[in-house]
């Protein structure tokens, strides 16, 4: 059976230099034969995470809103490709709330169905692409950790992480044809690897 993808746009601009690359990944993947669910978070009313800690009941956000149809599709893949600008040093706000509604399944991971022995086995890939318009060697640290621990609740690794300095307007990732390339066939890659 083909591959199901979720890729999560993070970003506020639709055509921004993430969504761009992001849409390069997407077309690979569905080249390689992957179905791939394409999610724009800015489309979403996701709330906060406000720290109610129902969850800890069974594991379900009391919070009811696009977050969980949003879970259920991610569930239901294999593959998650999550593009978001860096924003100071982390990942974009959109992307961010999203996650840390996902601390349910944390909760439901780690407290409710005692996996306290640490990482379950890798069930998912994710891929993470990301664009910061400096150049500074720690720019990309933040938020891959951010990312490697968001992904740990979805028993998922971070599989491969495309990042890309010194691109700030809209559109000026168009100016990169080997970045967009490298996006295309990693996306290709990213199926081939979950068929
Ligand atoms: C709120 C905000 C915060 C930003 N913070 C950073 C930053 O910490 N470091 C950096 O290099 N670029 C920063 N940028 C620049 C963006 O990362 C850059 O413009 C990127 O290309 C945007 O990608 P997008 O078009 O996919 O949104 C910031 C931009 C905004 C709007």
């Amino acid at each position: 059976m083909a591959p199901t993808i979720t890729a999560l746009y993070g970003s506020p601009r639709r055509k921004g230099n993430t969504a761009l690359l992001m849409k390069q990944a997407v077309q690979g993947a569905r080249d390689a034969g992957a179905t791939v669910d394409e999610i724009f978070l800015r489309d979403l009313k996701i709330s906060p995470c406000l720290e109610i800690y129902a969850c800890k009941s069974d594991g379900e956000c009391v919070i009811k809103d696009d977050f969980q149809p949003l879970r259920d599709r991610i569930l239901a893949s294999q593959g998650l490709m999550v593009a978001s600008p860096i924003f100071f040093y982390s990942v974009s706000a959109h992307t961010k709330i999203m996650m840390d509604r996902f601390q349910s399944l944390w909760v439901k991971k780690y407290w409710l169905d005692d996996n306290a022995g640490g990482q379950r086995e890798f069930k998912r890939k994710g891929l993470f692409i990301s664009v910061g318009a400096t150049s500074g060697k720690k720019l990309f640290d933040g938020a891959l950790l951010t990312m490697k621990y968001f992904f740990d609740p979805l028993d998922m690794e971070l599989w491969r992480a495309l990042t890309y300095r010194g691109i700030d307007l809209e559109g000026e990732i168009n100016d990169y044809p080997q970045h967009l390339k490298e996006a295309y066939d990693t996306g290709r890659a990213l199926a081939d690897a979950l068929a």
